[in-house]
């Protein structure tokens, strides 16, 4: 199946080279086009360049949203049109840093990140936060493990959003664990008491009715 990455920066490159290396194809989008040609043409024949946002959404079954959460907003807006047959995936963790690099959170505490995000789509969008509850290091390292997979956790409302971000997290070489509904994403963020862990099933699901 095909997936288009929007952003090839340090997560999302990282996210496309684990989904090309499962099998899928991908349409990749930068601000830089130039950024996203290099990282097609390092992935072979599996990656294409789009022009544009727009499209790289052409032929995709889903969009991974690979960005700032300052940017999220404008891009949404750009492809808003194109997005209500397609799985919409949000890795982005709502924080800024400052030219001192300094980092903030941009959301009121206790407010999720989805869903601010689930407010910026059209109605009736598929949305799911994941593939932003590692590093992107620990992403790459902890991918294919064995003889245990480890976890991936993902936040839905959606059962059809569900189901189709389980195949792309088992193309990535991950086992899906769903925390919940979108309100529960903030479990999945930076500062969230799911984030950056890497456990087995079993471990996941322990602690996802642990707290
Ligand atoms: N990096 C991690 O380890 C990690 C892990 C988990 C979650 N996350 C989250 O994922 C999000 C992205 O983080 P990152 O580290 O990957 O950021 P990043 O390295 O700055 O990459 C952001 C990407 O967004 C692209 N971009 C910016 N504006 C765009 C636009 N208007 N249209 C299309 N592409 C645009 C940039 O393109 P150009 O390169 O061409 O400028 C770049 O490829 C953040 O919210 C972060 O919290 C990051």
């Amino acid at each position: 199946m095909t997936t288009a990455i929007i952003g090839t920066g340090g997560i999302g490159s990282v996210i496309a080279r684990q989904l090309a290396s499962g099998g899928e194809t991908l349409r990749l989008s930068s601000a830089d086009n130039q950024a996203a040609r290099t990282l097609a043409a390092e992935i072979g024949r599996s990656a294409v360049a789009a022009v544009d946002n727009r499209d790289a959404l052409q032929g995709a079954d889903a969009v991974v949203l690979a960005l700032r959460f300052t940017v999220l907003k404008g891009v949404i807006d750009e492809i808003a049109g194109s997005l209500t047959d397609k799985l919409v995936v949000v890795p982005s963790n709502p924080l800024t840093t400052d030219a001192q690099g300094s980092v903030s959170r941009l959301l009121p505490k206790g407010q999720p990140s989805g869903t601010v995000v689930a407010g910026w789509l059209p109605p009736g969008v598929r949305l799911t936060m994941a593939f932003g509850t590692m590093s992107a290091g620990l992403f790459e390292s902890a991918s294919n493990r064995l003889p245990e997979p480890a976890v991936l956790f993902y936040a839905t409302d959606d059962d059809r959003a569900g189901e189709e971000v389980e195949r792309l997290i088992r193309t990535a070489g991950f086992e899906p664990v769903k925390v919940g509904g979108i309100e529960q994403s903030g479990r999945l963020e930076v500062g969230g008491d799911l984030h950056d862990l890497v456990v087995g099933p079993a471990k996941a699901r322990s602690l996802i009715g642990g707290s």
